[in-house]
């Protein structure tokens, strides 16, 4: 099985870190997340507001329903396997505040889990190379016998430094050498923190190391540097 699984919290740097994994190798990125994305923002835009109001989970079958006839899908353009709504890519518009806040309740529930498990493994088992796949639960769950396994931490005022550069900052700009107001520092890492317990302690493929994952703290490391570590590990499992 040609999956290196990349798993870790929110704003570890997974999906940077993957995608450039991806393109050191010559394989495919697949960024988990995408996809719950992709049926959060779905939910939103055509589903009726659910019954028990506006932060009431939606019903399964009325997402499933959706995902296939709209359809919700990825599609494999130059390496990325890239998240699609009726057709149209939505790389953008899932990353908006509203798909965020919405999105750990929708991948709380186990049938959602299991159609975004299908579609991975549908997606990662077609590639000819192999595919970089990051998320919460792919070492433990979706691929566990992959061959290569990281789990990415960071502290949690390093993440949310991270993603506050990453949306103030010009692009290629390391997070630490963005200036950054304290006071949404730290509304951004309390957010944060709520992300990750509600991944964490959810019944269902809660967010943990896989036992055979390495961990890799990246408070101190540069994206390069990460980068180069996962290399080095996929150099070494899958020689030539
Ligand atoms: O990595 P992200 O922020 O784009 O992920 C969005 C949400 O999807 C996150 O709150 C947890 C969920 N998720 C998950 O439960 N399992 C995955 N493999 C990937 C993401």
């Amino acid at each position: 099985m040609r999956v290196i699984a990349i798993d870790g919290p929110a704003a570890s740097g997974k999906s940077s870190t993957a995608a450039a994994v991806a393109r050191r190798l010559g394989w495919a990125h697949l960024d988990s997340g995408a996809l719950y994305r992709a049926l959060t923002l779905a939910a939103l835009d055509h589903l009726e507001p659910p019954a028990g109001g506006a932060d009431a989970p939606w019903s399964a079958a009325q997402v499933l329903g959706l995902a296939e006839d709209l359809p919700v899908r990825l599609v494999l353009a130059a390496d990325v396997f890239r998240p699609e709504v009726a057709g149209v890519g939505v790389e953008d518009a899932i990353r908006s505040e509203r798909v965020t806040r919405r999105v750990s309740a929708l991948a709380a529930i186990p049938a959602l889990r299991h159609w975004v498990n299908v579609q991975q493994r549908e997606a990662a088992l077609g590639h000819p190379q192999g595919v970089v796949v990051d998320g919460r639960d792919i070492g433990t769950v979706v691929f566990p016998d992959a061959p290569v396994k990281v789990f990415l931490t960071a502290s949690p005022e390093e993440r949310a430094r991270r993603r506050l550069a990453q949306r103030g900052g010009a692009a290629g700009t390391e997070a630490r050498e963005v200036a950054i107001d304290p006071a949404e520092l730290r509304r951004e890492t309390t957010a944060l923190a709520a992300r990750d317990h509600a991944d964490a302690t959810r019944p269902v493929a809660p967010l943990r190391a896989a036992a055979d994952a390495v961990l890799l703290d990246t408070t101190r490391l540069s994206l390069d540097e990460q980068v180069a570590r996962v290399v080095a590990l996929a150099r070494e499992r899958f020689p030539g």
